[in-house]
């Protein structure tokens, strides 16, 4: 297991009913994006909603692209995993007298619909899976411990088998191979290869840069959900500001305190994400403002410090006040929305690796998420992944091959790595955005494939670091993406370029990309 978020803690949790599970995790135990996660887990609980409601809710949320029968697995399981939560100790936010569970609203569902703790869904559920692994007689976690590669059977051989990852560890850089029955990637999304984003420092797309290396397919890869609201502010690196703080009437407002959602879409704050965040986008290009702002000002400052103890801690922690001034917001790169393709199992193209949370794309989020979907996709995927690969037949652990070094020398030149990661992540940021364009595509295709030839030579020439590890898979995620965005002559959900504004029809189907075959149309809509 490869990752120790929600997907990976959850599956480990199954997985070791029936077998050892080693837990491999570059930071500490606890440093996951899930920890990150405000909103909460869509599930339909509340009066007036149903399963129907929630598939409908994300398939138009998906723009086209979402495969049915997986939207409908994860509505329909999301309960009983949320349930199976509770068991562990996560103690949801509830009604006053305990009866029910006080559901949220975010943007794209129709009703109200988040199960959540507080304002920190994700501590409360991250700090309940680790409980339970750390004192779990068979999940074994190595921590700072970094993934560079997964060990194939046969090297350069389409198809081949996955049978464990190369492993660095931090610090003293020494590298080891790890075999494995079952490999899996539950590594998360690569929000970091952008400027602005809401996502911690691991989050460097490094399953889906290894996945891609060994030859598994990907798809989707251009749509990249931007969250509307990120505070601005020069000491908050990457803070969010939960979608959920809309839902309970926050606003948003240009800095003369005009409204100017509505002018985009009638939902106003509430319509799905992309729609906000290209508005806001749109309207700082116009008037030149560096934010916009978040206004909570008229709510009742008792039920806002309630609802959102922890966002209003950071808040002081920054000298703001949100119940007595506007926040500085703006948009930040948030969700990978394409990823290694999974099917409802979790398996990938590969034989013995498996994909599941957000380095996974299972058709669930189609063209774009629907808010609080991500968890849920987590919690159902790791359940149904482990319990599949339990049901398999036992195999002998496959044999380890040593790594080669070859003729690696320590670096004296670390200033390459910090240049190109600055690079790619401003050139991302600017031409491959909310808002794209075919120049701004070529712009980044040229540097992209610059850098990863200079990155390509300094990896070989210089021994490993997981520094280096990072930038070489962000490169990698980088390339893919903007091959993706240019690949795909229409705009659709997360993918709006201002040179092919419509959607079009042949266009609904997944965009696939393997080192094989290189970007192309899913033949059929709805099927990878
Ligand atoms: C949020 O709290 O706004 C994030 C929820 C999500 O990304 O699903």
């Amino acid at each position: 297991m490869i990752g120790s978020g929600i997907s990976g803690l959850c599956y480990a949790l199954e997985a070791a009913r029936t077998a050892d599970v080693l837990v491999l995790t570059k930071g500490s135990r606890e440093d996951t994006a899930t920890r990150w996660a405000q909103g909460g887990i869509a599930s339909a609980f509340g009066p007036g909603d149903s399963v129907e409601a929630h598939v409908r809710d994300t398939l138009a949320t998906g723009a086209g692209l979402c495969h049915p029968e997986v939207v409908r697995a994860c509505a329909a399981e999301g309960p009983s995993r949320i349930a199976a939560l509770e068991g562990l100790g996560v103690r949801f936010s509830r009604t006053e007298d305990g009866a029910e569970f006080d559901l949220g609203r975010e943007g794209g569902h129709s009703v109200r619909r988040i199960v959540h703790a507080g304002d920190m869904t994700g501590r409360a559920v991250e700090d309940a899976l680790v409980r339970a692994a750390s004192t779990h007689p068979r999940i074994r976690f190595l921590e700072h411990q970094m993934a560079i590669d997964l060990v194939l059977e046969r090297r350069q051989e389409r198809g081949s088998p996955v049978t464990g990852a190369f492993v660095v560890e931090k610090g003293t850089g020494r590298v080891r191979t790890i075999a494995a029955r079952t490999t899996v990637l539950a590594t998360g999304g690569a929000g970091k290869a952008y400027l602005y984003t809401s996502n911690p420092d691991v989050a460097t797309g490094d399953g889906i840069a290894m996945a891609y290396r060994a030859g598994a397919l990907l798809a989707d890869l251009e749509f990249v959900q931007f969250h509307p609201t990120c505070l601005y502010h020069p000491a908050a690196k990457n803070f969010l500001l939960s979608e959920a703080l809309r839902g309970e009437g926050a606003v948003i407002r240009r800095l003369d305190g005009s409204t100017f959602l509505e002018e985009y879409d009638p939902r106003g704050a509430l319509a799905p994400r992309d729609v906000v965040a290209r508005a806001i986008d749109a309207e700082m290009k116009r008037t030149g403002d560096d934010h916009v702002l978040l206004d909570l000002t008229h709510l009742d400052p008792g039920f806002v410090l309630r609802r959102f103890p922890g966002i209003a801690e950071r808040c002081r922690e920054y000298g703001l006040d949100l119940t007595r001034q506007p926040l500085p917001v703006v948009p930040a790169a948030h969700y990978f929305c394409g990823g290694v393709v999974a099917d409802l199992d979790g398996r990938t193209t590969l034989p013995g690796l498996l994909a599941i949370g957000e380095v996974a794309c299972t058709g669930l989020h189609g063209a774009n998420r629907l808010a609080s979907n991500s968890l849920l996709e987590g919690l159902v995927l790791a359940h149904r992944a482990a319990a599949r690969a339990a049901a398999e037949p036992p195999r002998p652990l496959p044999e380890a091959p040593v790594w080669d070094p070859g003729g690696a020398e320590p670096s004296n030149e670390r200033v390459v790595v910090s240049q190109d990661w600055d690079e790619i992540r401003r050139f991302l940021w600017n031409y491959v955005g909310i808002v794209r364009s075919d120049r701004r595509l070529a712009r980044a295709a040229r540097r992209i494939a610059l850098l990863r030839e200079e990155i390509r030579e300094y990896y070989w020439n210089y021994q490993i670091t997981a520094d280096l590890c990072e930038l070489r898979n962000i490169a990698v995620v980088a390339d893919l993406v903007i091959r993706c965005a240019q690949f795909r002559k229409e705009s659709r959900g997360l993918h709006y370029t201002i040179d092919h504004p419509e959607v079009r029809d042949e266009w609904a189907r997944d965009t696939l990309v393997d080192r094989w075959d290189g970007v192309r149309l899913a033949a059929e809509s709805g099927r990878f």
